[in-house]
């Protein structure tokens, strides 16, 4: 559906709906994106499932529902910081900045590497440093839940407890941190597009392709 040009990487990942995983003889773990082939050694340790992506796509409430079904404990990085730093994030972000942020979120990152059996929702910006996206794919299946800006501008517009979308233009904001941020969520295992879709949905998909990835299940692309 090449209509107009070129399509951007947004309206790729926009398309994106499910991936599928297929085990090969020859070791290797290939995985299917809207057409697009990515491989990832058979060897991943997967004990855990993380979830990331941008702000207000569903990762705390969706993780929440899949640790039921699992069986798994829940954890939420945002969570954890708090209770480490002794205060809510958007007093983090006033009186230590965004940087102390960032480096509480890496220390508790940094810490889940040696547990098992958890489901972490992890905090929108946590993959942007490529050492803690590494982290997260040496010990957990990496799914990103995946929506478009006017959705997550929808979702998020009368929350106030996000300080990266306290500005003037909110909606231009998650747009530019967005596509800014699109080609790191892109290197997540698993991208599962969340618009327009029953959350009930969106937790059964993430199910589905965790027990894929433990080798629980014949390859699919479902949507
Ligand atoms: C952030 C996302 C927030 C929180 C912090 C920064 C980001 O988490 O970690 O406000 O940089 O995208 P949620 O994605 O859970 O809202």
């Amino acid at each position: 559906m090449m209509v107009g040009g070129p399509r951007t990487e947004q309206e790729k990942i926009s398309d994106v709906t499910a991936l599928s995983i297929e085990f090969t003889k020859s070791g290797v773990r290939r995985v299917r994106l809207s057409g697009t082939l990515l491989c990832m050694p058979a060897a991943r340790a997967i004990h855990n499932l993380a979830l990331v992506g941008f702000m207000g796509c569903g990762k705390s409430t969706v993780g929440r529902q899949v640790a039921i079904d699992l069986g798994f404990q829940f954890v939420d990085t945002d969570t954890l910081i708090e209770e480490r730093a002794g205060i809510p994030i958007p007093e983090i972000f006033e009186t230590e900045g965004e940087a102390a942020f960032r480096r509480l979120e890496c220390e508790v990152l940094a810490e889940l590497a040696g547990r098992q059996e958890l489901v972490i929702a992890t905090g929108g910006g946590a993959i942007v440093n490529p050492d803690n996206l590494a982290s997260l794919k040496s010990h957990a299946l990496v799914v990103c839940l995946w929506a478009n800006a006017e959705a997550i501008h929808e979702r998020t517009r009368h929350q106030t407890h996000r300080p990266l979308l306290q500005t003037e233009d909110p909606l231009g904001t998650i747009q530019r941190m967005l596509e800014e941020r699109a080609p790191v969520y892109k290197q997540a295992d698993v991208m599962v597009n969340t618009e327009l879709r029953p959350q009930r949905e969106v937790v059964a998909q993430v199910r589905h392709q965790f027990d894929e990835s433990k080798g629980g299940g014949t390859a699919s692309s479902a949507s």
